[in-house]
């Protein structure tokens, strides 16, 4: 035993603590069985050493079962805080209930940092907008979105030097795998939790909304259900509406579904179409309309969510 202890380097501190919980035990042992007799009305010989025995084993049994106890308790959170993958909040979650743990980690608890990624095209002025929304100084009250990835599919996008500009890692995306895979494997890498398709002219693979379901959202420069579907994208939107004498026009903010423009609708906002309206002037209103309201929108749909 105590080559074990020198072993386990064990200091004499131990070694001292050790002994006189021994020596406690016998004291506490040889008290209880000499007192048994007279509590038990028995003859006195018998009943102190069948007590000595048991209590002596029995005390003895749970002090090594508890000590053991402590012992991994103690390692399991010494591990826990080792990895840094959880901190005492989450370890005690982990205690309570492993799924409310994996809420915390993934994605649904309150304060954890929400991971998105921006899908794009073109220009990006609607991709700016987010940005500087969400990275602006003085925000740190708001819930802490991280725009971890800029997905485009033309390496010509002007998007591509507003995501550089603020180092956001950025991703150019091929039509083939994209709508074989969807790139899942890209985005659960940068642990995106959420989308935002910001003049994204492809479709969205079914795979891709299947695993993000209500997580995917778009912006479209007209209000739907009226002046969307395939094609409609652009100017031939803003062409369409001034073709057909409208007197109003907005925006449409909507989650993404398998069919084109059709999710449910989030947000709409509206502007008046004058007499004098060209689609250069719809365009205007419309971009700054989408300025306006697509940062906050997406700010209530991630509260929501
Ligand atoms: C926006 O008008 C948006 O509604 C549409 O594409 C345009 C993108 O503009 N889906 P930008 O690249 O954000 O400037």
């Amino acid at each position: 035993m105590f080559k074990w202890l020198k072993h386990r380097k064990a200091d004499d501190k131990y070694l001292v603590l050790i002994g006189c919980t021994f020596v406690m035990t016998g004291l506490l042992i040889a008290w209880i069985s000499r007192n048994a007799a007279v509590w038990l009305h028995v003859s006195r010989m018998c009943s102190e050493d069948v007590c000595f025995f048991i209590g002596y084993q029995v005390l003895i049994l749970s002090g090594l079962l508890f000590w053991r106890f402590l012992i991994c308790l103690w390692k399991y959170k010494k591990k826990l805080r080792k990895t840094g993958s959880m901190n005492s909040d989450v370890f005690r979650s982990k205690i309570i209930s492993r799924k409310m743990a994996e809420a915390k980690l993934y994605g649904k608890a309150e304060n954890r940092e929400i991971n998105m990624a921006i899908f794009a095209s073109g220009a990006g002025s609607n991709a700016q907008r987010i940005i500087e929304h969400f990275i602006a100084p003085g925000q740190q009250n708001r819930r802490r979105v991280n725009i971890a990835l800029v997905v485009c599919n033309n390496p010509a996008a002007g998007v591509l030097k507003i995501a550089g500009k603020q180092k956001i890692p950025t991703i150019i995306i091929e039509k083939d795998i994209f709508n074989k895979d969807g790139y899942l494997h890209e985005l659960k890498e940068y642990k995106i939790d959420f989308i935002v398709l910001a003049g994204f002219m492809w479709k969205v693979p079914p795979l891709l909304i299947i695993s993000y379901r209500n997580k995917i959202i778009n912006i479209h420069p007209a209000l739907l259900p009226k002046y969307g579907g395939k094609n409609m994208y652009g100017n031939f939107v803003h062409q369409a509406v001034l073709k057909a004498g409208e007197k109003e026009s907005g925006i449409t903010i909507h989650y993404v579904d398998e069919l084109y423009d059709h999710g449910k609708i989030i947000f709409q906002a509206k502007c008046a179409v004058d007499e004098d309206e060209t689609v250069e002037t719809l365009a205007k209103k419309i971009h700054a309309l989408e300025h306006e309201h697509y940062p906050k929108v997406i700010e209530r749909v991630l509260d929501a969510n």
